[in-house]
């Protein structure tokens, strides 16, 4: 394929990588997505295979929830890597590196992980994106412990993920309400 000076391959526009361990995709995470995709003509979302984190999602249900969730969204791809991230980008088109930030917290983690990046690879650069307020709080985190202890993680991730949820953690599969502050 063709590419400009910029990086940018003629084919397939401007393209960004968004990688993550996914364990498992929430609405944060697509927030993220959407919202970059009136940016980049593509983006890439990667999901990284760590040997020393035990997810809680092989790669294969991770790829399969990710997918499902994005079938009709050609413009998004979904893909898992192993390695370097910046070696795994060399490979791809992608121009820039997408990361969502939800809060000040994030930011220790993620500044160190772009510099290592932009030291492995100094043409490489991160872009942040502050997530929704509705998703501020969400992380695959709290929500696999809310899901594992029995709470509702509805409207905080996609459906096919909450019904994933329940099977790994032996949950009935009735509908949950979030409980409210006046109930
Ligand atoms: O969703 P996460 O767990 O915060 O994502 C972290 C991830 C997967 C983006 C990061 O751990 C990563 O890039 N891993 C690949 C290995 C690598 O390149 N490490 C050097 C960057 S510090």
């Amino acid at each position: 394929m063709a590419k400009s000076k910029k990086g940018e391959d003629k084919d397939m526009g401007k393209v960004a990588i968004y990688p993550g361990s996914f364990d498992p995709i929430t609405y944060g995470h697509i927030d993220v997505v959407e919202r970059a995709l009136e940016i980049f003509d593509k983006v890439i979302v990667a999901i990284a295979v760590n040997e020393e984190k035990r997810p809680l999602f092989s790669v294969e249900e991770r790829l399969h929830m990710v997918k499902a969730f994005f079938k009709d969204t050609p413009k998004v791809i979904v893909d898992s890597f192993k390695g370097l991230l910046v070696d795994y980008v060399a490979k791809t088109n992608a121009i820039v590196i997408l990361r969502g930030l939800r809060a000040t917290s994030d930011f220790e983690y993620e500044f160190h992980m772009a510099s290592m990046n932009r030291s492995l690879d100094t043409h490489l650069d991160t872009l942040f994106m502050m997530t929704s307020k509705d998703y501020f709080f969400v992380s695959s985190r709290t929500i696999k412990e809310v899901a594992r202890l029995g709470g509702a993680v509805e409207g905080l991730v996609p459906d096919l993920v909450v019904r994933r949820l329940r099977e790994k953690f032996k949950l009935p599969v009735t509908k949950k309400k979030h409980i409210r502050w006046d109930d």
